[in-house]
């Protein structure tokens, strides 16, 4: 059984009942809040003590230097990394001259709360300072849904036993101080105070700071508009210099006394507008949320979110961590794109800084797809952001000498950001990723205006690409040779079967929406030489298949590779990449993710169900999962083969990838994709949920530790509940026109009212299959009632 050391198993919130500083910033990045264009992390509301104080806006980063030792043409020049902006968060407390610092004195109690419903994190503290002075600290935070450049606080201190003089110092604090970053290549490089002053304000409960960027010219806005609640001896005082604006309130209370602050914080931020612009922006935005007022946007913040949940929740009964696991992971891959607005979706959203806070195929392969189905506006925004950067990406292709688009591997603005060539440009496989994520957008919302508009020339550019890239030898085959899969410990090679498969995909998609269009097709220059050529690479793709062992080759001659010693690799060996060099990993029979399992999962109608259990057991015993995009893709396959136990054991890894910071790198943000994964192990993996020829369809079946499985999903402006229970799947349609859907290949018309249920089909597997030695996932026990705790907050 994996017990939980942080946190209370409950179905709607997450509990943190103690404080513990050795996991502090672990715990800012899970409590972290966000709207998909404002990320606060989880910061102790008086600033310290902290792991890793953060404050995003999305899109806001600053250039930084890529040092090559060995330089060569088409590496890009300069990297752009996330930066911490102006922190608006910090409630400093004074309890009779000693700063509320919980290293200092004794907390009796300290309690996080994340909601889920109502989207509120909520901390509760009692301490005596070291003076002896008692207080309770009581405080609410939200970074609003519908508000999307706000975010509020409401901030109350208690008197306990003496009367107690306070102060509470509410503040914007600009180029914070931020602990070094350690050796690991993946953790973001801190650039030390990113932001120059341009103009400072403090009028009454009122205060505002304007920055720049040095380099990339992008100005950040900030101002905040406080309400105090206290007693006759309450008086408050602002000011404001370059980096810092603050608003003091004093106080003296009585045992039993409240002094209460509410702070609404307004964030902005421009690559183009003036000072005085972007100052009018932030205030325009800051006297919107002050109209709404602290319960308003309590308020809308429910109702945002009883609508997401009324199109999203996913139930399972029978194992409350995995229950809780896949709301705390919805919400947040809710709180990474939900207003995003033409924006990209970083690896670790607005939680941290990460990856340099860059996006990579991990946005349109794992968290795109649950968004889709859940709240398909936040695709669109998504999409429409790679859209912008068509000119980029045209220009990359230019500088590699391709036609078309060549989008980038990892990204703030849209230029590439790689200076790693084999794990980086050649994972050309992303362009495919976009042109998957698109298809089933259109697909899934019917959203011909997007289709005309961004999805067409997103096709055509991704097509053109690849018709560029490949190749038809003399025997008419079409290869495309030399590019990296999504197993980043193959670099380089040829056929790919992921990248080759999906390019696939993307060049007859192309191909069907210029038939569609033909004169907005005509505009960018297609006519129907083009589209055949299309079709013919498509029809003449190469797929890799080993005869004599019977499976896929992940690429062209990977099967005749060494293998790689898993007996002789120790466990404190892994992630491999860490270890060993690259060059050895490459020549080898090693796979670091999920790639031809991938494939699988998004291109199953590729394969026999055969060939699908004999690939599965092969890549299996080759797969370290060193990736935390690995375990989801392996989850649905392993259900789809019928090892619904190893299916199980992965939705654990995929579920708990934070919760139980599983690759010890949670304190740099959370893995969204992982947490997307989560989802698609229980609807796409459990509920087996495809799209089969324009239909959605389920070939649902549970593992034995689960009793029941229900999800609703959104498709084609219907909403559909799946309900998974003793052997049955029921389906409802809950909203819409009547409609088609499969159960196990049987056409099911659904209309309002008349839910139906059809038996499951059990699964034959054969022995299960093997993973390298001590990389097996570990094993889940059955959960009920472990740790359970009824909810306390609605
Ligand atoms: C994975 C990539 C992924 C990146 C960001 C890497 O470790 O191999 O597939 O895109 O992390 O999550």
């Amino acid at each position: 059984m994996i017990t939980h050391p942080a946190y209370m198993v409950e179905p709607w919130c997450l509990r943190e009942t103690t404080l513990n500083l050795d996991v502090l910033s672990q715990s800012e990045s899970v409590f972290a809040l966000a709207n998909g264009h404002v990320g606060w992390r989880g910061n102790l509301d008086e600033g310290e003590p902290h792991g890793l104080p953060g404050t995003y806006l999305n899109g806001v980063y600053e250039f930084r230097p890529l040092p090559y030792a060995e330089a060569g043409y088409g590496y890009p020049e300069s990297g752009q990394t996330v930066i911490d902006v102006t922190n608006g968060k910090v409630v400093r407390l004074l309890v009779d001259d000693e700063p509320f610092d919980l290293r200092y004195g004794r907390l009796h109690r300290h309690e996080r709360l994340l909601d889920f419903r109502t989207g509120l994190l909520h901390r509760t503290a009692e301490w005596t300072s070291p003076s002896g002075r008692g207080i309770r600290v009581r405080s609410t935070r939200l970074v609003s849904f519908t508000q999307r450049a706000v975010a509020a606080i409401a901030y109350e201190v208690e008197a306990l036993d003496d009367e107690v003089r306070v102060v509470l110092q509410s503040e914007l604090v600009a180029n914070e101080q931020l602990p070094r970053a350690e050796g690991d290549p993946r953790a973001a490089a801190i650039l030390e105070s990113p932001l120059v002053p341009e103009d400072t304000a403090a009028h009454g409960t009122r205060i505002r700071l304007l920055h720049r960027t040095a380099r990339s010219g992008l100005r950040v806005g900030v101002a905040a508009q406080h309400v105090v609640e206290g007693g006759e001896r309450t008086a408050y005082t602002s000011e404001s210099s370059d980096d810092l604006a603050r608003v003091t309130v004093t106080s003296v209370l009585r045992p039993g006394q409240t002094l209460r602050l509410e702070k609404i914080v307004a964030h902005g931020w421009s690559a183009v507008r003036s000072a005085p612009a972007v100052r009018d922006q932030v205030d325009a935005a800051l006297a919107a949320a002050t109209s709404s007022g602290w319960q308003g946007l309590v308020d809308d913040q429910r109702g945002y979110l009883d609508d997401f949940w009324a199109r999203a929740d996913v139930e399972v009964d029978g194992d409350a961590e995995i229950q809780q696991a896949v709301r705390f992971a919805l919400f947040h891959v809710l709180q990474a794109g939900a207003r995003g607005e033409a924006r990209a979706l970083p690896a670790k959203g607005l939680t941290g800084p990460g990856y340099d806070g860059h996006c990579f195929w991990d946005t349109e392969t794992f968290v795109l797809p649950v968004l889709t189905y859940t709240a398909p506006q936040a695709v669109e925004q998504a999409l429409r952001w790679r859209y912008t950067t068509l000119p980029a990406a045209q220009e990359r292709a230019r500088q590699l000498g391709l036609r078309g688009s060549a989008f980038p591997w990892r990204t703030i603005n849209g230029s590439e950001c790689s200076g790693y060539w084999p794990a980086g440009t050649a994972a050309f496989h992303i362009n495919g990723d976009i042109a998957d994520a698109v298809v089933r957008y259109i697909r899934a919302t019917d959203d011909e205006a997007f289709e005309k508009e961004v999805g067409l020339p997103l096709l055509v550019e991704t097509a053109r690409l690849w018709r560029s890239l490949g190749h038809h030898d003399h025997h008419g085959d079409f290869h495309i040779d030399g590019v990296t899969g999504p197993d980043e410990y193959s670099a380089i090679s040829d056929d790919n079967l992921y990248t080759n498969l999906m390019a696939q995909h993307n060049l007859r998609a192309a191909a069907a929406v210029v038939e569609r269009h033909p004169d907005l097709a005509a505009a960018l220059g297609v006519d129907d030489e083009e589209t055949a050529d299309w079709r013919d690479a498509a029809t003449r793709m190469s797929l890799p298949y080993n005869e004599e062992l019977g499976v896929h080759e992940q690429s062209a001659g990977f099967t005749g590779h060494q293998l790689w010693d898993f007996t002789r690799t120790r466990e404190d060996q892994y992630p491999l990449m860490m270890h060993f060099p690259y060059f050895d990993l490459y020549r080898k029979q090693v796979v670091k993710q999920a790639d031809l399992v991938l494939a699988m999962c998004l291109r199953g109608e590729a394969f026999t169900p055969e060939q699908k259990a004999r690939n599965f057991a092969y890549y299996e015993q080759l797969t370290v999962r060193d990736s935390s995009l690995s375990a989801c893709g392996q989850a649905v396959m392993a259900a789809e083969v019928g090892h619904m136990r190893l299916a199980y054991d992965y939705l654990g890894e995929a579920a708990m990838m934070d919760l139980s910071d599983l690759e010890g790198n949670t304190r740099d943000g959370l893995h969204i994709a992982s947490l997307a994964g989560t989802w698609f192990a229980l609807v796409v993996g459990f509920g087996g949920m495809r799209e089969v020829d324009g239909l959605v369809a389920f070939s649902p079946r549970l593992p034995e530790q689960m009793v029941r499985l229900a999800f609703n999903v959104q498709f084609r402006s219907r909403r559909l509940r799946v309900e998974i229970v003793d052997n049955e799947a029921t389906y409802t349609l809950i909203e819409g026109e009547c409609q088609d859907i499969l159960h196990c290949g049987e056409k099911l018309t659904l209309t309002q009212g008349k839910p139906q249920s059809r038996p499951v089909e059990t699964a034959e597997a054969g022995p299960a299959p093997e993973q390298p030695a001590g990389r097996a996932p570990a094993h889940r026990g059955r959960m009920v009632g472990h740790l359970e705790a009824e909810a306390t907050h609605s």
